[in-house]
């Protein structure tokens, strides 16, 4: 199924803008991601990519200011047909010029050659300091005897800025075309949660349950998961980075699904939790309702101004109330409960976070001197979960070996929010009907 996809003219409009924020007599030199060895799936760099779409690794890309001059410089692997045989095409240096929109290209082999003279009249340098990969200490070192030599030749300091906050500014706010993107990479999502979750049944193996997911995102023309699929059933569900996915279903149990697929380089992130059996056990239904009530809670206050903050806090309430109805927590004043982190022995993790071409995606940390307040074209998962291990003391058994999370990606828009992923089902009823009809 064809999609949307981004054009040039957006990641010319992108480097537009960095261009006006970067300010005159400026270099920003950004990295792509370095080559994956053993055939793993090589993901580009984000940053890089955001402002090149360029797909290749070992690039880098300058962009050049000079009294008003803007210039825009792609490094890119030289045309080179034994390598393209093994590992594709190339654009090349005339390809990377007319395919991508560079003012000037050179081969990557020249770098040490030609980068240091462009350092050469910037008064300041936007460059991640980067010491663990290959490409990240070249471009160091081109820097750092670019800086020695302006000294010598009375040039002066340059002030090294890393370009993270610049961009991050930049990436937290979604053009259309992006959120084209994002609805598309939802929407894929979201088919083939339909499709896959009235196969849950006890006996049901947690990978397959992963495959059918991952078939439908691909079959719709998905890059791949956005992150590892995690499907955790009964006392796996606790763990929160859980990944093995090979345990069987059982009946009484819950599991829970978080995977989403990415789709053209932007993420989805979802999660969901049925009972194996088709119906919620009690304990399983209370723990349900407050984590979707918090959930709601938090995307019901999404709008311009609000921060993560406001949202955690809003769901941690909620959490809090739900906690101390279930004998929990000794009942108190929730502001004291929540000050004391009384929440977070059963739901201990952020409920929200920026989604976009990361799962977890930049963000600048404050605007104004407050922490980050979103805006219109602002992207964030909201992610409430209780998780209750089997033998935790404290907390009544019929309760142990359930772990249950919720999760959304949220816009917000002028004056409110769209749920992206509005549609994967989450109300109790509609989720007994759909698990084990197949
Ligand atoms: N799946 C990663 C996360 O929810 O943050
Ligand atoms: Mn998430
Ligand atoms: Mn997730």
């Amino acid at each position: 199924m064809p999609g949307p996809s981004l054009t040039q003219d957006f990641f010319r409009g992108r480097r537009e803008r960095f261009f006006e924020a970067m300010g005159d007599n400026t270099i920003a030199v950004f990295p792509a991601g370095p080559a994956t060895p053993n055939h793993i799936r090589f993901r580009q760099n984000s940053d890089f990519y955001y402002l090149t779409g360029f797909p290749e690794p070992g690039a880098v890309a300058a962009l050049l200011k000079h009294e008003g001059e803007q210039t825009y410089v792609l490094f890119v692997p030289p045309r080179d047909a034994h390598s393209e045989r093994w590992d594709g095409s190339r654009a090349g240096v005339e390809g990377a010029v007319s395919g991508y929109g560079a003012d000037v290209a050179h081969s990557v082999d020249d770098i040490d050659k030609e980068l240091p003279s462009l350092f050469g009249n910037a008064w300041h340098a936007y460059l991640k300091p980067d010491i663990h990969t290959a490409l990240g200490r070249t471009l160091f070192g081109i820097y750092e005897r670019s800086a020695k030599s302006s000294d010598r030749l009375g040039h002066g300091a340059v002030e090294l800025k890393d370009p993270a906050w610049l961009l991050a500014s930049m990436r937290v706010h979604k053009t259309p075309e992006e959120l084209d993107m994002m609805r598309h990479a939802a929407a894929i999502s979201r088919a083939s949660y339909a499709e896959t979750i009235p196969h849950i049944k006890p006996g049901a193996y947690e990978y397959e349950i992963q495959a059918r997911l991952e078939y439908g995102w691909r079959s719709r023309g998905a890059d791949e998961p956005a992150y590892v699929s995690i499907v955790g059933g009964g006392n796996n569900a606790t763990c929160l980075h859980y990944v093995e996915n090979d345990g069987m279903l059982r009946d009484g149990d819950a599991v829970l699904i978080d995977a989403g697929c990415m789709y053209g380089h932007y993420a989805s992130d979802v999660t969901r939790t049925y009972p194996v059996n088709g119906k919620f056990s009690d304990a399983q239904r209370r723990i349900y309702e407050i984590v979707l009530r918090a959930e709601k809670a938090a995307i019901e206050i999404m709008k311009p101004g609000v921060s993560i903050k406001d949202l955690q806090k809003t769901g941690a309430l909620v959490m809090i109330d739900g906690m101390v109805e279930l004998g929990w927590l000794e009942d108190g004043d929730p502001e004291e409960l929540f000050d004391d982190k009384a929440h977070q022995p059963y739901f201990m993790h952020g409920i929200a976070h920026h989604l976009g071409l990361d799962t977890h995606d930049s963000a600048p940390a404050e605007s104004d001197g407050e922490p980050f307040q979103l805006r219109e074209g602002a992207v964030v998962t909201i992610e409430p979960g209780i998780y209750v291990s089997e033998g935790v003391e404290g907390v009544d058994e019929v309760y142990h070996r359930i772990g249950v999370r919720v999760e959304d990606d949220v816009l917000v828009t002028a004056d409110g929010y769209e749920t992206l992923t509005d549609g994967i089902v989450k109300e109790i009823d509609d989720i007994e009907a759909a698990v084990g009809s197949a």
